[in-house]
């Protein structure tokens, strides 16, 4: 250990430390061989980033009487798209407040056959807890039915799965951020106009909501929807897909897509047209490196935070691991950004 601080502060604070050792021994939560084995622990809580490929290392337990170590297996369905980069980076960062925690993490890169063999792979490894941030709701649900069954907690997050062969759900309300992008566009508007709506990934419970929340909340106005396409979450799909509806309508008022890579894709294609300036742009997810920075720059004229949840499944993998209940669902909340409240945070919404 290095001192910078004065001669009698340095002579203080090891003082101060040898008290407290020799404190934690004698009360018995300190022992000597403990020393080694924090190492040993904290190294082991460095989450890994592991390729696709790797196989899940063997992890070497602590005697008894300390807390055991615990691997949890992540699959996440890409990497590919900023917002899922942040959601392994949330992970990390909260699993490294636990030392006796160690992540696996691995990418699907936006195969379903992938990620479902990742399943298997952590079952077969026997890991401790599962999270699975699944690109497909139905091809995902057997395999992490499997899991469940074979006694493997599985968090499921942001993408849901079929059924209820799970531990914990954890995701935002995507029918009721759909609902107030509605509501916003609706007001905006003054009730008409013509939208154009580039989705999600359809066979992806966040697509499936986000399209049917939006749509609930437009019924009964005079908002047409004049062109729909499935994008697939992906910004270069997007913009291929705005080149279409640019090309066959004249009059478009504004583009509500269910991302905001698939809004800014959306923005490139109508600037290209020179027609940026003719619609407004609504998207999903407030990165603040992301959707709130093309807020900023008067890109998007509006934005609903998608909350990662990487935190929030890591403070619950704790709970389980502990043995303690935890709830089947947990929704996060949102907010809207518009370049009128961003400065102050956003708003929440209803
Ligand atoms: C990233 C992403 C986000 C979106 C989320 C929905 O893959 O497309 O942009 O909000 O997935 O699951």
């Amino acid at each position: 250990m290095m001192c910078s601080a004065t001669p009698k502060a340095c002579t203080n604070r090891y003082w101060l430390l040898g008290t407290a050792l020799l404190l934690g021994m004698i009360s018995g939560c300190y022992r000597p061989e403990d020393l080694g084995k924090e190492k040993a622990t904290s190294s082991a809580g460095e989450t890994s980033q592991a390729a696709s490929t790797a196989q899940v290392p063997s992890i070497q337990q602590p005697e008894a009487g300390l807390e055991r170590v615990y691997t949890i297996g992540m699959s996440q369905c890409n990497l590919g798209e900023p917002w899922r980069v942040q959601m392994n980076a949330d992970i990390e960062a909260a699993a490294k407040k636990y030392p006796n925690l160690q992540v696996i993490f691995k990418d699907a890169q936006n195969d379903t056959l992938r990620q479902r063999a990742h399943i298997e792979e952590f079952i077969n490894a026997k890991v401790d807890l599962i999270i699975v941030s699944p690109k497909e709701a139905q091809p995902l649900t057997e395999p992490v039915a499997k899991a469940y069954r074979a006694g493997i907690p599985v968090i499921v997050l942001d993408r849901a799965v079929l059924g209820e062969e799970y531990t914990c759900f954890i995701g935002a309300d995507n029918k009721k951020i759909g609902y107030a992008a509605g509501k916003w566009l609706v007001e905006k508007l003054g009730g008409r106009g013509n939208v154009v709506e580039l989705m999600g990934l359809m066979t992806s419970t966040p697509g499936q909501d986000r399209h049917s929340g939006f749509r609930e909340a437009i019924a009964g106005t005079d908002i047409k929807v004049i062109f729909e396409a499935d994008m697939k979450w992906l910004e270069p799909n997007a913009r291929r897909e705005m080149e279409s509806a640019l090309a066959r309508f004249d009059k478009i008022d504004a583009v509500y897509a269910h991302n905001d890579p698939g809004a800014h894709g959306a923005y490139l294609a109508a600037k290209a047209a020179g027609r940026e300036k003719e619609m407004l742009f609504v998207g999903i997810d407030a990165l603040p490196h992301e959707g709130i920075a093309y807020v900023r720059q008067g890109i998007l004229s509006a934005t609903f935070l998608y909350p990662t949840g990487g935190a929030e499944a890591i403070e619950v993998a704790m709970k389980i691991l502990r043995g303690e209940p935890v709830p089947k669902k947990i929704v996060l909340g949102s907010r809207l950004f518009t370049p009128e409240n961003v400065d102050r945070g956003g708003d929440p919404i209803e």
